[in-house]
């Protein structure tokens, strides 16, 4: 059983300045909602309630979404807006929130390391809000009309049931946006399930140098020994600790399997992500 849910969320978001000089890049609205409500939302689709946060400084907006607003609610009690903040209030009442803080940017791998203190010794899930995935329906079968609603992470948990290792989900990206992304080379283990065990893994290659086009997004499901390999994971590209670094000890020891997820992700940490994802939620709820 997966439990816990772990959003690194202490990254500058510097390709967003200046909206994100004192905003964090995680709370950045597509439509109404803010991005790390959408990783939320989807958690709790998959069956997870324990939140686990890691903020660093200037991130206090996203404690203070996921809380109470005395002021508020007395101000929009029994007006014809308060069914807007019913989606946020159930969270708050369906989950906990826990934060620590990541005192130096170091990287991802970094910040989950940071992140120990709130996962103990389990299995957990790993959610970049600036990675947003729906889970519009999806056809799997169009000859039985099979159709899946599952979100991302849900998909990986089951994927995590049978493997009971590290998952890392994954999309074909265009060849030469390879230097963007963690990039995996694998064998294909279960062609019915887009299941694929990985053998090489490499951290924004340039494109003549990636293994495949197969990249790894925002989404992971993380067996506890990571943190042993972090501690010991010296800074890799661009300085900073990569997760993809301590990912890549593990699948030396067959212990990593890449997932190609059913779905649709949108780089919101990229301005034109960002824009796609909103024409694309605003294009889904239009007449809601
Ligand atoms: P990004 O690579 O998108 O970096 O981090 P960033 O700082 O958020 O954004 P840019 O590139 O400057 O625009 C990927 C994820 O890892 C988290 C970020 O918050 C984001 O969710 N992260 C990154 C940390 O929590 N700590 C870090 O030191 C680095």
């Amino acid at each position: 059983m997966i439990k816990k849910c772990l959003f690194p969320a202490a990254g500058y978001g510097t390709r967003f300045l200046p909206a994100t000089k004192a905003t964090p890049k995680e709370m950045l609205p597509v439509l109404t909602k803010p991005l790390i409500q959408y990783g939320v939302e989807e958690a709790v689709e998959a069956g997870i309630h324990t939140m686990a946060i890691v903020t660093g400084r200037g991130k206090r907006a996203i404690e203070d979404h996921f809380d109470i607003s005395y002021e508020l609610e007395h101000q929009i009690k029994g007006g014809s807006k308060e069914y807007l903040l019913d989606e946020i209030r159930a969270l708050i009442t369906e989950c906990t929130f826990s934060y620590t803080r990541q005192v130096e940017m170091k990287g991802l791998g970094h910040a989950i390391l940071s992140g120990e203190t709130l996962i103990g010794n389990e299995p957990f899930a790993v959610i970049l809000a600036d990675d947003l995935c729906t889970n519009s329906p999806v056809i799997l079968d169009s000859a039985r009309g099979s159709i899946n609603t599952k979100g991302v992470l849900s998909q990986m948990i089951e994927v995590y049931e049978r493997y009971q290792c590290s998952i890392v989900a994954i999309e074909e990206v265009p060849m030469d946006q390879t230097d963007k992304y963690g990039v995996i080379a694998g064998d294909l283990v279960d062609r019915t399930d887009d299941t694929y065990r990985v053998t090489d893994m490499v951290e924004k290659p340039d494109p003549k140098d990636a293994p495949t086009n197969m990249a790894i997004i925002g989404r992971y499901i993380l067996t506890p020994d990571i943190f042993d390999i972090l501690r010991e994971t010296k800074p890799g590209k661009n300085g900073e600790v990569q997760i993809t670094d301590a990912l890549l000890a593990q699948a030396k020891n067959g212990k990593v399997i890449a997932y190609k997820f059913k779905g649709k992700r949108f780089d919101c940490g990229s301005v034109d992500g960002f824009v796609q994802a909103t024409n694309y939620f605003y294009n889904e709820n239009k007449g809601n």
